[in-house]
């Protein structure tokens, strides 16, 4: 229904900004791939990888539940982490994030890939 519409408006690494209608409950993640927006999400939402990494808007972040510690623990390893950084896999859509805009970064690295880790079994 209309009220489960939550309007956010994901911001490309080259500034251009897209505005997409999310739901209550969507994967900020998930959504932006529906849309074809350049996020990838290498592990699947499994909290595996920071190639889902965003900028979140800061008059959105109080709004967001904080962080596992195992999400700071891979931000802490993303390339061009800032203090509104977080993993877009983790964003769940709700009301309150009514507007909210979601900068992709200028890169991000699959560690897993470039052998920093171990991929876990
Ligand atoms: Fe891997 Fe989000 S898709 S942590």
């Amino acid at each position: 229904s209309e009220d489960e519409v939550v309007n956010i408006v994901y911001i490309t690494k080259d500034g251009k900004k897209v505005p997409v209608k999310g739901k209550v409950g969507d994967n900020a993640m998930y959504l932006a791939h529906r849309y074809e927006i350049p996020m990838e999400g290498a592990c699947e939402a499994s909290l595996a990888c920071t190639t889902c990494h965003v900028y979140v808007h800061h008059d959105y972040l109080s709004r967001l539940p904080d962080a596992l510690e195992k999400e700071e623990d891979l931000l802490d390893m993303a390339p061009f982490l800032k203090e509104n950084s977080r993993l877009g896999c983790q964003i769940i859509l709700t009301k309150e994030l009514e507007g909210m805009e979601l900068q992709l970064p200028q890169a991000t690295r699959n560690f897993y890939v470039d052998g920093h880790v171990p991929k876990p079994h």
